[in-house]
């Protein structure tokens, strides 16, 4: 078999591939997905563009969607996220060799540069043949922070006015590349993203900031298909957002830094589903954890669970380590970095970088920039009167997910439950959008959450791994409480 792919080492694969079969072992609920719907083929005919941080549980994502039958290509989200080894695994397959890989397209390695990011979410839609006859290319997309469902968008826009935007007209450096991305395409072939746009039924996407993006298209009337929220399922955003962090926020800071988070203080900003796992995480190291929130709502429960609540500017020189989990922008900015104390570490595990002002701190007059390591940098400010040079902070992942960039993400246990979503999402949207079906529930241009029962379902999934044994409603009770006695057990407004 031979397809195009671009990772960083294909020789790797054989340590990717032990990983994978380890989790495996740690992912029981895409492995019962395979179990239950490895005959029927419920995805066979999906084309699937992936767009989803490239490491070892995406890899088990990915061979799980194949074993149902998809067609897969895929990229990373963010460009430190990839485990080298698990792209390169999944590149020549578990049949496959180096020589004669048998496995999925994979455009991703670890430290892309911004302009290759976005060639490789190009890459995913660049099926062979797509540009004489869109109906070969992707007709679902699987996305985390909606990239790739971003890039369709833009793309179908620029088109259908013939022209895209100087680069001039957008600040952002980021966006600079998805125009120049566009650019060339449109010399290539005008009507490029409109035709893959045509032929795509539909997206799941990941995550909080994702998901934002996609309500936001809605409002504006400007989605150009169906969309499953996956976040949304509880046994996503209330496990992976919450649980994961807790596991991987302090991994990545270890392995980073190796400084000891006991007996320090922490400052936490945002206390949604992700730092609500932050926050625990470095409370169960011995830290002193403070946050900061605008939403009065998750103030109070932030304070309730015993925290201290306060706005970053009075905790600056208090704090030694601060995370930013908002979703938003512009939290922690370079003259904020500039009054921390020596030393003071600064991550973010939010979905995006402009939660941290890093063009900013660049800018600061006589700042010095000193990698300790890949992913890990020191500033050392200039002298400001108060203080002398040599006065620094140190800066994970460049302001990106600091948990996948110094880090592997989160364990496969907790992805098992989000990817699970993914799956069931994938399987329910490639379905009820076909052509021909017809019935009641067929998904319209609008974004969904997944039916309850389905939420139900993957936790289910995962309770046996566990060792945990369900209580079973009697009919009696359940009549009482009207539920059904194979659930949903909740109504749709029930908060967890
Ligand atoms: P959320 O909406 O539950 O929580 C964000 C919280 O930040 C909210 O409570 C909000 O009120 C607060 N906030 C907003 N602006 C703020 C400001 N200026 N100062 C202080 N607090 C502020 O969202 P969730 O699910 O916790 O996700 C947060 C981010 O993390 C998103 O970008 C999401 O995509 C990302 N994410 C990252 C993961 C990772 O592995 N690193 C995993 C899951 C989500």
């Amino acid at each position: 078999m031979s397809f195009d792919y671009r990772i960083a080492d294909i020789t790797s694969h054989e340590a990717g591939r032990h990983q994978i079969r380890l989790a495996e072992h740690e992912m029981p609920g895409l492995m019962s997905l395979r179990a239950e719907y490895g005959e029927s083929q419920p995805l066979a005919g999906a084309r699937i563009a992936g767009s989803l941080h490239m490491t070892v549980q995406t890899a088990v994502l990915i061979e799980t969607l194949t074993a149902l039958g998809a067609e897969v290509r895929w990229a990373s989200c963010n460009i430190f996220s990839t485990q080298d080894e698990a792209a390169a695994a999944v590149v020549v397959g578990p049949h496959g060799t180096p020589e004669d890989p048998q496995g999925v397209p994979v455009f991703a390695w670890k430290n892309e540069s911004l302009e290759e990011y976005w060639w490789t979410a190009s890459q995913i839609f660049a099926w062979p043949g797509v540009d004489e006859d869109p109906t070969v290319g992707a007709n679902m997309i699987l996305d985390d922070g909606a990239d790739a469902t971003m890039l369709v968008h833009k793309g179908v826009e620029f088109e259908a006015a013939g022209a895209v935007p100087s680069a001039q007209d957008s600040d952002p450096e980021e966006y600079h590349y998805v125009l120049a991305t566009l650019r060339k395409s449109l010399q290539e072939n005008p009507q490029r993203w409109t035709g893959i746009a045509k032929n795509l039924r539909g997206v799941t996407e990941e995550t909080t900031t994702g998901v934002n993006r996609l309500y936001q298209f809605a409002r504006e009337g400007k989605l150009l298909f169906p969309a499953i929220n996956v976040n949304d399922s509880v046994t996503k955003s209330k496990f992976d957002n919450k649980y994961g962090v807790r596991h991987s926020l302090p991994d990545g800071i270890m392995r980073a830094t190796d400084v000891l988070i006991g007996g320090k203080v922490s400052v936490v900003c945002g206390y949604g589903d992700v730092g609500k796992g932050a926050a625990e995480a470095l409370r169960g190291q011995g830290s002193r954890v403070i946050i900061t929130e605008i939403d009065p709502i998750n103030a109070l429960q932030a304070a309730m669970d015993g925290y201290q609540v306060a706005r970053l500017e009075d905790v600056l020189e208090t704090g030694d380590i601060f995370i930013t989990t908002t979703g938003g922008k512009d939290i922690i900015s370079a003259e904020a970095m500039q009054k921390m104390k020596n030393k003071a570490i600064v991550g973010n595990v939010g979905h995006f970088d402009n939660e941290v002002d890093i063009a900013g701190l660049a800018a600061i007059p006589g700042v010095q920039k000193v990698e300790i390591k890949p992913q890990v940098h020191e500033w050392v400010m200039p002298a400001d009167g108060t203080r002398a040079q040599g006065h620094s902070i140190i800066l994970l992942s460049e302001g990106r997910l600091l948990n996948l960039g110094n880090a592997t993400g989160h364990p496969s246990f907790v992805m098992s439950s989000s990817f699970a979503n993914q799956t069931i999402a994938q399987i329910e949207l490639f379905a009820k959008t076909a052509p021909d079906y017809t019935g009641a529930d067929r998904y319209e241009t609008d974004v969904y959450v997944l039916p309850k029962v389905l939420d139900e379902k993957v936790a289910r999934l995962h309770l046996d791994a566990l060792g945990a044994r369900l209580t079973e409603l009697s009919k009696d009770q359940a009549d009482y409480l009207g539920v059904d006695v194979a659930g949903p057990y909740k109504p749709e407004h029930y908060r967890y």
